[in-house]
């Protein structure tokens, strides 16, 4: 007799996730998820669009990597790149990206799309010599995920070249005092903000498939420091009017109430 096996529901917990359990669970989940996170998302984001988060902010406006006349000639890596969207579009100001990702099939979804070259390393151990960078971003990639975000940090400041630039985008962090429900229900404070212990999916085996790192605001700018980064701007940007599409548990009803993204603009020392 066959045996039906129900479909795997993997448990939510919060507990501590190092390093290595943490990028395993990356990995997997990327792997796993990348063709549905593309079919649902591919559009918003666009094949050469250079958007910050779910809110749309786009780095034509934004111009939080300095002014776009300005990337021409520049070397640049992209962080956690997905499909290489931002990296399509720094390719179109005359830059030269390099778009890296842990997960495989997200990068087979950036050679899908093609043209930008593309390495698959963990954003705590980059594969490049010192100095190879004159500046690196990350769209939500690898530092909403990872145990070690100082790691990732002074690893991207010892392959940036003096006064570099590095411009990365997370959840902001008060929204882990919410639950991540796009409606009213994700408007009521239910766990402490100042709890760092991490969001963590299990299997019936209790490894972690998903992982979720929290970072107060003030441990992200104490990161950023330890980095050996200046922090020249925090942006969060505001829900507009044009955006009425939810992502998840960003949405325009809690974007107008609530900040949904943090950007750091940090210039290597
Ligand atoms: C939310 S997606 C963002 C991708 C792209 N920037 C976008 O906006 O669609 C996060 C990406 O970070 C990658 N990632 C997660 N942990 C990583 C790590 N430790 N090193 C490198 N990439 C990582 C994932 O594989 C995934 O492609």
């Amino acid at each position: 007799m066959i045996q039906e096996h129900e479909p795997f529901e993997p448990e939510a917990t919060r507990r501590d996730a190092g390093d290595t359990e943490s990028s395993c669970a990356s990995r997997g989940w990327w792997d796993r998820n990348a063709d549905e996170y593309q079919i649902e998302h591919g559009t918003f984001l666009g094949d050469d669009r250079f958007v910050w988060g779910p809110e749309g902010l786009d780095e034509v406006e934004a111009e939080l990597l300095g002014p776009p006349e300005d990337l021409k000639g520049k070397d640049v890596l992209e962080i956690g790149a997905g499909a290489a969207q931002c990296s399509r579009w720094l390719i179109r100001q005359g830059a030269r990206p390099v778009a890296l990702d842990l997960s495989h099939r997200q990068l087979q979804h950036a050679l899908r799309i093609g043209g930008v070259p593309l390495v698959e390393a963990d954003a705590g151990a980059l594969p490049f010599a010192d100095g190879s960078f004159d500046l690196a971003c990350s769209a939500y990639g690898a530092l909403p995920f990872v145990a070690d975000p100082v790691r990732v940090l002074r690893e991207v400041h010892r392959v940036l070249r003096p006064g570099g630039r590095f411009v990365f985008s997370v959840t902001h962090p008060i929204r882990w005092a919410f639950p991540d429900e796009p409606g009213p229900e994700g408007l009521s404070v239910s766990a402490s903000y100042f709890d760092r212990t991490p969001y963590v999916e299990q299997d019936e085996e209790g490894h972690a498939v998903y992982v979720e790192h929290h970072r107060t605001i003030g441990d992200r700018v104490r990161d950023v420091v330890a980095g050996g980064f200046r922090l020249l701007d925090l942006v969060e940007p505001e829900w507009p009017a044009w955006n009425t599409q939810e992502w998840g548990g960003w949405s325009p009803l809690r974007g107008n109430l609530i900040p949904g993204t943090a950007i750091f603009v940090c210039e290597r020392e």
